[in-house]
């Protein structure tokens, strides 16, 4: 890979518990993205994706902080760097884009308003410039007559145009990092794959790399040209599209597959991983993935193999299939 735009490097986030100790949510993360890369990231609830990006982004609040590792953006440490260069950041270079489009937009503020807004923080640009880059970006999502409908409020719009009005204001400063954090879910499935097409047409017109963070394998699959899979807040495997979908060698990874049916293509067999994710704070020593595993041994339950690199992939598996 070309020198990373995003390289996370051992992320761990965390949770002060009642008892004051430390209750671990992202335990080691890494994985890297090149610039107009596009990367899924893949895993049941609870695997730590949200929790991952949002440190990513220093989103995190209380109780979760980020309790170790490096987010290196074009080689500076994000987490080491000072609320006033992540507020220039954010929106400008790294955008992110939320599952429930309700509550990430004001209710009392225009749909121009909110996208000015964002590009006044960032550009010095005058209010009519501010409202032309604001119609283009709207335009370019896909929202019919745009400059028209730069004065409707949210409750006004559809939800799946509201998704499109966030992600109009997440690439109107062409970030180099876009990170869609289950855009979808709150959306039918013919309005998801609109989004989901979306957000390939923006990423193959303006160069944008894209994190794109579901449940559902199959769905990144169609946009992605890598996948990350995390399972009780790690990393287990890491590749192309192409050998996730036709040679994946994790056994949660392979589970998963076969779990979700296709948006496009012929619904598959539903099935169910049987039992659930780990709780939190009751992690497993060893592979978190072990107690449903069907072929775990003795050494998965006692110790966490390593993510291991060969060429484009990583897996960390002492039972690879
Ligand atoms: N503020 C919080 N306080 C305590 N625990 C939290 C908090 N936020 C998240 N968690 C827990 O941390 C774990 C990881 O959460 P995270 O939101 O990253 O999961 P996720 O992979 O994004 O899941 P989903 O697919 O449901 O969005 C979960 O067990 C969650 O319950
Ligand atoms: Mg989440």
């Amino acid at each position: 890979m070309s020198a990373p735009l995003l390289s996370v490097e051992g992320l761990r986030v965390g949770f002060r518990a009642a008892d004051g100790g430390m209750v671990e949510a992202v335990r080691g993360v890494d994985f890297a993205i090149a610039p107009g890369e596009a990367v899924g990231i893949v895993g049941e609830s609870g695997s730590g994706k949200s929790l991952s990006m949002l440190a990513v982004m220093r989103l995190l609040g209380p109780p979760a902080r980020a309790t170790g590792g490096r987010v290196l953006f074009d080689g500076e440490d994000l987490l080491a760097a000072d609320e006033a260069r992540m507020r220039a950041l954010r929106g400008r270079d790294i955008a992110m884009v939320f599952q429930d489009p309700q509550s990430s937009l004001n209710p009392a503020l225009t749909i121009g308003r909110q996208i000015t807004d964002v590009v006044r923080a960032h550009r010095q640009v005058s209010r009519s410039e501010a409202r032309r880059i604001a119609a283009e970006a709207l335009e370019r999502v896909g929202i019919p007559a745009a400059a028209t409908r730069l004065g409707a409020y949210p409750h006004e719009f559809s939800g799946g145009m509201r998704q499109r009005a966030l992600i109009a204001m997440a690439v109107a400063c062409r970030p180099r990092l876009l990170i869609a954090d289950e855009p979808t879910t709150a959306l039918d499935v013919t309005v998801q794959a609109q989004i989901v097409d979306l957000i390939a047409e923006l990423r193959r017109d303006l160069g944008i790399a894209v994190i794109f963070i579901s449940h559902n394998l199959q769905l990144v699959s169609e946009i992605v040209d890598r996948v990350v899979v995390m399972y009780g807040g790690k990393v287990v495997e890491d590749g192309p599209v192409a050998d996730i979908e036709l040679r994946a060698r994790h056994p949660y990874t392979r589970l998963l597959r076969s779990c979700v049916p296709s948006l496009s293509g012929p619904v598959g067999p539903l099935v169910a991983i049987e039992g659930a994710p780990p709780r939190l704070g009751r992690m497993p020593p060893g592979c978190p993935f072990s107690p449903r595993c069907p072929q775990a041994v003795e050494t998965c339950a006692a110790e966490m193999p390593a993510l291991l690199r060969e060429g484009r992939r990583s897996l960390a598996c002492w039972r690879p299939q």
